[in-house]
């Protein structure tokens, strides 16, 4: 991709170079040296660059280094016969680029590439670098709710976009299929379900398992309230009912492999996996490998006995084994529990330890929601005192919460709701404008189009917040088609296509070449830089590990192209040459918009 700062970054060290040379100092820069800025104006020029760096080597302060090296380069540049011009302004060296020269360079590099291959950011900043990408990773006993969203958006948004400057990815999920959770939803279904399946109440697999769930936790809860009433210990209550101590008795069944029960959990797995890849799916998630924590338990279990043979950990007074973690300033944590059974952090070693074995990551990156900031500290730490030198390479890529504004959707719990449910009202919104609009003929497949607009209304608004941060999804305000969201971006995907459908169906400009170097308006200039900025987004978003950068790019392109839209005629334009090239530079703009969305989970409309 073309760099326009880069040829001027050489020019100005040449230039500095001759300035050290003159004054007899025997120091040398490079273009690495030469940073170029964005200045506040668009008068001043289109890059500034700053000359503080070089006052100590040249004992000169900044604005006269700027002045004399100005009046050099201003020497360099007529010899190159285009209209760029150079100036000094204070402690820096302005430069107005040659528009039309620059336009032909950034957009000739664009069309190098054929639609096919549009592979604009991969520019290699990771190139062979072997990165896996945990995320998702449900639990069993429920649907994906809201907050799997943003975890899966994130988790494949970051996965393509390390992908596109050069990583090698390998996307994996692990799927928490044993423990009390689960245990909870079988023992529901055994008392009121046994002879029910997902077919015969026609209902999504996954839902029909989160619905035992539900009621075995309506239940806890009326057990709970009766013991509290009669005076136990509101921390105590939940532990001492009847419910519990079936699913507690049923995870013991189940570890020591009682068949029935083991028949049950199978059975009951299966319906909420299958109802979960459906979800997956849907908002076009996949993975290369899933993880299962039953099988990778029972070698989490020995290395925490390996850990306490090692005299790592230790066994305390009620058998439990834990470890003391006050020299790393944190607490204690116990890893496994009293009557032997594996915890949620067991379970992770084992994972982990199998992971590296299958696969030898450079990094293996963990999407995990913010409130377990703390297990993964621990797991870190305490895999690199089992001996695992690579546990250095493991990074929690914390995100916080996602909420729904107050009263706007409820879930049956009343506290999450299911994806399923919550993608199904976004569409059914979508599907609503649509008819509204009267624009069911013309989009074709209105149900279709509805889930892509929705699927891009949810995906971007996930995205553009960045990860570290809570956030609120508002449903409306994210199907919004003016403003900053999804449906916005998708929106001038589908104007400039049909812009270009228009013109394939006249054919009158179909022989013509586009001259590039006709891009000199403001408008038109703006949208190139823009153009050019892409690979440094793409790379900024990928090192960063945080696609809200390239959210943010989607956005000024995509107002940059309102704006150009707006004020120079495209198809209407009188001189036919430059109509065609300006209907070009558009269609640079959708091939970028295209890939963006493609690293983005935004669909691409022709029609909307
Ligand atoms: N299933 C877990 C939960 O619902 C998240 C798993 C995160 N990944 C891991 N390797 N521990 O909290």
């Amino acid at each position: 991709m073309y760099d326009f700062k880069e040829p001027w970054k050489e020019k100005i060290a040449s230039v500095i170079n001759t300035l050290l040379n003159e004054a007899g100092i025997n120091e040398q820069i490079t273009s690495l040296q030469i940073i170029g800025e964005n200045p506040p104006n668009p008068e001043m020029g289109d890059i500034g660059f700053p000359m503080f760096g070089f006052a100590k080597m040249l004992r000169k302060g900044p604005p006269q280094i700027a002045q004399i090296a100005a009046e050099k380069l201003v020497k360099v540049i007529e010899t190159e016969k285009t209209n760029a011009k150079v100036s000094a302004q204070g402690p820096y060296l302005n430069v107005q680029m040659d528009r039309g020269n620059t336009a032909k360079a950034v957009l000739d590099e664009v069309f190098k590439k054929t639609d096919e291959d549009f592979s604009f950011a991969r520019t290699g900043s990771m190139q062979n670098k072997k990165v896996m990408v945990e995320f998702s990773s449900p639990n069993t006993n429920k649907p994906l709710h809201l907050g799997h969203l943003r975890n899966d958006v994130l988790g494949e948004s970051i996965s393509r976009i390390i992908n596109a400057v050069g990583a090698q990815v390998r996307k994996v999920c692990i799927i928490n299929d044993r423990g009390i959770h689960i245990c909870k939803s079988m023992l529901a279904y055994k008392e009121n379900g046994s002879g029910k399946t997902p077919e015969s109440e026609n209902v999504k697999s996954d839902r029909f398992v989160g619905d035992f769930y539900v009621s075995f936790s309506r239940q806890l809860k009326k057990e709970a309230d009766e013991l509290i009433a009669s005076g136990v210990n509101k921390e105590e209550a939940d532990n001492k009912t009847l419910s519990m101590q079936k699913a507690q008795e049923m995870l013991r069944l189940w570890e020591a492999g009682d068949i029935e029960t083991v028949e049950l959990w199978k059975k009951m797995n299966a319906w909420a996996i299958e109802g979960m890849k459906k979800t997956y799916a849907r908002t076009g998630v996949s993975f290369d490998k899933y993880d299962f924590e039953s099988q990778t338990y029972m070698l989490g279990k020995d290395e925490v006995l390996k850990g306490l043979e090692k005299n790592i950990f230790y066994k305390q007074e009620d058998g439990a084994v834990a470890v003391d973690l006050s020299e790393e300033k944190l607490d204690k944590k116990i890893l496994l529990r009293s009557d032997g059974t594996s915890i949620y952090i067991t379970q992770d070693f084992g994972t982990a330890i199998n992971r590296h074995k299958e696969w030898q990551f450079d990094q293996l990156i963990y999407v995990v929601g913010s409130e377990q900031q703390y297990h993964f500290k621990v797991l870190f730490i305490l895999l690199e005192k089992l001996g695992y030198s690579w546990a250095k390479n493991l990074h929690h890529l914390s995100y916080g919460m996602v909420n729904l504004p107050e009263g706007k959707m409820k879930s049956r719990e009343g506290t999450v709701v299911d994806a399923d449910d919550l993608i199904d009202s976004l569409r059914d919104m979508a599907l609503a404008e649509i008819r509204e609009k009267g624009r069911e003929e013309v989009v074709g497949d209105p149900v279709e189009v509805a889930e892509k607009i929705a699927l891009g209304a949810l995906h971007y608004f996930l995205l553009q917040t960045s990860p570290v941060k809570d956030m609120l999804f508002d449903p409306k305000e994210s199907l919004s088609f003016s403003g900053n969201t999804g449906p916005y971006l998708q929106y001038m995907g589908a104007r400039i296509s049909s812009m270009l459908r228009k013109e394939q169906e006249s054919g009158v400009k179909d022989q013509m070449t586009a001259d590039f170097s006709l891009l000199v308006t403001d408008q038109e200039w703006e949208l190139v830089k823009i153009i050019a900025d892409y690979p440094f987004a793409v790379n900024e978003a990928a090192f960063n590990l945080d696609p809200s950068r390239l959210a943010g790019f989607l956005y000024e392109l995509s107002k940059a192209f309102s704006r150009f839209y707006h004020e120079c005629p495209i198809l209407n334009c009188e001189d036919p040459l430059l109509s065609k090239t300006r209907l070009e530079l558009s269609r640079a703009v959708m091939l970028i918009l295209k890939d963006a969305f493609n690293l983005t989970c935004i669909p691409f409309l022709e029609v909307m």
